[in-house]
């Protein structure tokens, strides 16, 4: 026994050294910005990239925020996506975005789970099959960012994810939690954030036949058949059947795609067959398999981007790699948790006190705001009733500012976004009114 002892206190410490000496971080001369990578788990390699706000103002009273950016798929890449298409300082071209989030909080992109962009694995055995190991992985991720990044131990972290990204924030979020309360991690979570989110796969598919009807993509007879397959689907995952859920849902789609002419399920207003902002840069957002397969193309602006500018700059990238926009792999690892729902996070976050907002694009159809409504109104929170009846406030955040650009109420820590004309990528479609949302939410001193 006494020898078994030894062996594993023994075994520890080379883990712990093998561990640690895999970390390896670099920046820039004047310390505005950091990456690297951290060996999460034996052979998972997860990377990392913190820029800091030129606007950044130190102030005791009103923290500067930081935002943990997590891209969904599961297998999209956030530096790709996220960083040129959405929120960086920089557009893929290079050239200033005047949207930038950075404008109003320190940004972290993270490739995340472990296998997607810079981030990979020594052996395949070693990437995620459960969202519960994206989100560990995540949350030690974070105890060594706690370290590496020095204005994070005074400045409110956000987790901010879209779509697949929301599920593993709320997951990510309870960990984080729990891990301070416990003290075991000397951080402040600001909030969770959960940009049309995948938080309820069947509440998402009950919703697509009535919003689709609502706006002339189906007709009665594609709706009728639509609820019973979305129903197929509710039924699935209360047997926990979430492989076969997932197969329903998929021909749900197919039976969407083929009655309503191929409408574009991030956003009701296009269709399939004519290329928006994200598919022009082949960086599709998302879920859809059929999406990853183009966006897997490496032969794009955002991947020559991203394999010259940035792998230069980065300098620690080993240098054969190859960065792709999508990792297929990564989202075949997860496919048994794809269909399961994270509303229990949400409501565990909710009963912490942590802030949790949810924003979401009035053209989203995969993600949909009906579905958001409904899994909503499933929490157990104490809130909830006081939170359902309160009236929205109307944003007018934008010029001209006669024009209503979204909806909000909150109710002491849940807070709803409702933005109109965007689809599922709010700061894509709506670039201005997201930028005062995200500063709003994250209460920016540089409001
Ligand atoms: C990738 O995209 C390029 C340019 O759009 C196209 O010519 C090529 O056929 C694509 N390759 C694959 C494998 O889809
Ligand atoms: C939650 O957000 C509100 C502003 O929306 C802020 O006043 C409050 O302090 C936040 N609470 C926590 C626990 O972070
Ligand atoms: C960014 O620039 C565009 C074009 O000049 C302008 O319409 C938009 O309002 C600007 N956005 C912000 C957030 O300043």
């Amino acid at each position: 026994m006494a020898f078994g002892g030894i062996t594993a206190v023994f075994w520890l410490l080379v883990l712990t050294q093998v561990h640690g000496g895999a970390s390896l971080s670099s920046g820039t001369a004047d310390g505005m910005e950091r990456w690297g990578y951290v060996e999460v788990r034996p052979k998972a390699h997860i990377f990392w990239w913190y820029i800091q706000s030129l606007q950044r103002v130190p102030s005791p009273m009103k923290p500067w925020p930081t935002i943990l950016w997590l891209q969904g798929g599961p297998g999209q890449s956030g530096i790709g996506l996220g960083n040129f298409a959405e929120i960086g300082p920089l557009d893929v071209d290079l050239n200033p975005r005047n949207s930038t989030w950075l404008q109003k909080a320190d940004l972290i992109f993270v490739e995340n789970p472990v296998g997607v962009g810079f981030s990979y694995v020594d052996d395949l055995s070693a990437l995620a099959k459960t969202d519960l190991q994206a989100a560990k992985d995540l949350a030690e991720l974070l105890k060594e960012l706690a370290k590496e990044i020095p204005t994070l131990q005074s400045s409110p972290l956000f987790l901010v994810g879209e779509s697949y990204g929301g599920k593993l924030a709320a997951k990510t979020g309870v960990l984080v939690a729990r891990a301070i309360r416990a003290g075991t991690l000397e951080l402040t979570l600001g909030g969770v954030v959960l940009g049309d989110s995948w938080i309820s796969p069947d509440d998402y598919a009950l919703s697509y036949p009535w919003l689709l009807e609502g706006v002339s993509r189906l007709d009665d007879n594609a709706v009728g058949k639509g609820i019973m397959m979305a129903v197929k689907v509710k039924q699935q995952m209360a047997a926990g059947q979430f492989v076969a859920a997932y197969t329903t849902w998929v021909n749900l789609l197919d039976m969407i795609d083929s009655r309503s002419g191929s409408v574009n399920m991030e956003n009701f207003m296009l269709d399939t067959t004519v290329s928006s902002v994200l598919s022009d840069s082949a960086a599709r957002p998302l879920l859809l398999p059929g999406n990853s397969q183009a966006a897997n193309n490496g032969s794009n602006k955002v991947s020559d981007t991203v394999n010259g500018f940035l792998k230069q700059k980065f300098k620690i990238i080993p240098k054969d790699f190859i960065w792709q926009q999508v990792s297929l792999q990564v989202f075949d690892a997860l496919a048994n948790d794809f269909m399961k729902p994270a509303i229990n996070e949400v409501d565990e976050l909710l009963s912490y006190g942590v802030n949790v907002t949810v924003y979401n694009g009035q053209y989203d159809v995969i993600c949909s705001t009906l579905g958001a409504e409904a899994w909503v109104k499933r929490l157990k929170w104490d809130g909830l009733h006081n939170f359902l009846s309160l009236p929205r406030k109307p944003l007018h955040y934008c010029h001209p500012y006669y024009l209503t650009n979204g909806f909000v109420r909150s109710y002491k820590n849940l807070h709803f976004y409702w933005i109109l004309g965007a689809g599922h990528t709010v700061p894509v479609d709506r670039p201005c009114t997201a930028l005062y949302m995200i500063s709003s939410i994250v209460q920016s001193p540089a409001n």
